[in-house]
């Protein structure tokens, strides 16, 4: 059982307290916000199940009997306060984006290294169970050479101050492509945005160039309609996973193009079609899967899947695509 600080009970921080709180590998010994009415609102759902519920989380910093702390704060400011858990020699899961560019996902991950603790960064789509499955489709085969990613998560709002559509959404999907594709990074990427309704970009498209298939992933936060939409082109099958849906989130498409072999016919390639199949694929929380995978991480002393080398690469991409924003507004 590992003993976790959770500091922020916002939006998400409610999320994931439940998840702390339900879970058997972890024990929540102290919840902190800065608002002392977040803190009041933690106390009326989990009352003396939670020790304390504080605005001052330093003092657990040096308490030898936590273990970790779970950073569920807005991007910007999460950074110091990451800095001193790490330093203090604490196992952090901290919220996504790890970081609001390289050089700083790039300190924590040094400074994991040199304290020896585990970094986490909660992105939850590459715990869920239907990227999973996907992944182990690719691994497997089944899915032939990859294609492409047409990708989109559009909502309306939240409307974030610190950072863009981009950075709040895209983060999930590149996550997500570096999983399947086995780490692959991008050659080329392309990105415009548009601001409306405060500084950030509302609406972010990205569009990215990898060695063998290309990526489009749409961010939005002005969407009438809320969608969690991945298409993946395969050689051999293609796939959608729709999140939005109860049950039946992922379709496997048996189809594909294929070659006639008629060099001087009116068509060298023809359209193969095939089972449209809707595997079972138990249900599972993702959120849950992501602490529960940490505090593994912690317990048997290896790396997570979502280390602070994978948050780099994750940043590193979205600052080239910052740069590519600035560009086209050129
Ligand atoms: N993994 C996911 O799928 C997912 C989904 C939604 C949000 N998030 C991430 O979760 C984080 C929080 O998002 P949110 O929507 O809950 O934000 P929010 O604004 O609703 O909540 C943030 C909370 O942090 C508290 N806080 C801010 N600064 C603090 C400080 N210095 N010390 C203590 N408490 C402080 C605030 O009082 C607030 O209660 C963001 O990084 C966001 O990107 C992740």
């Amino acid at each position: 059982m590992i003993n976790i600080v959770q500091i922020g009970y916002g939006y998400w921080g409610t999320n994931v307290a439940r998840n702390i709180m339900q879970s058997r590998e972890t024990n929540m010994v102290a919840l902190s916000d800065a608002a002392q009415s977040r803190l009041d609102a933690a106390r009326n759902v989990y009352g003396s199940a939670i020790p304390d519920y504080t605005t001052d989380y330093e003092k657990y910093l040096t308490d030898p009997n936590v273990d970790a702390f779970a950073l569920v704060i807005q991007t910007e400011p999460s950074f110091e306060i990451a800095k001193k858990i790490l330093r203090a020699g604490k196992h952090l899961f901290i919220e996504k984006p790890m970081a609001s560019d390289t050089a700083r996902a790039e300190e924590l991950t040094r400074l994991a290294h040199e304290n020896k603790v585990i970094l986490h960064t909660d992105h939850i789509m590459i715990f869920h169970p239907i990227i999973r499955y996907i992944k182990k489709m690719y691994d497997d085969g089944a899915l032939g050479d990859l294609i492409y990613f047409d990708i989109s998560r559009m909502n309306l709002g939240p409307i974030r101050k610190d950072v863009n559509a981009m950075l709040d959404l895209a983060v999930h999907d590149l996550a997500v492509i570096d999983y399947i594709s086995g780490g692959k990074e991008p050659y080329h990427v392309e990105a415009i945005g548009e601001k409306h309704y405060g500084s950030q970009e509302t609406l972010t498209y990205l569009t990215l160039k990898y060695d063998g298939f290309l990526a489009h992933i749409k961010s939005s936060w002005i969407s009438p309609i809320k969608e969690r939409r991945t298409m993946i082109g395969g050689t051999k099958k293609m796939v959608i996973f729709d999140d939005m849906k109860t049950m039946d989130k992922l379709t496997i498409f048996d189809q594909g193009i294929i070659e006639t072999g008629e060099e001087y016919g009116p068509y060298e390639f023809k359209a193969r079609s095939g089972d449209i199949t809707i595997p079972y694929i138990p249900q599972e929380d993702a959120l849950r899967n992501s602490i529960e995978h940490f505090a593994r991480c912690i317990q048997e002393g290896h790396e997570s899947l979502a280390n602070g080398e994978q948050g780099i690469k994750v940043i590193r991409i979205l600052d080239r695509a910052r740069k590519a924003l600035i560009e086209s507004e050129k």
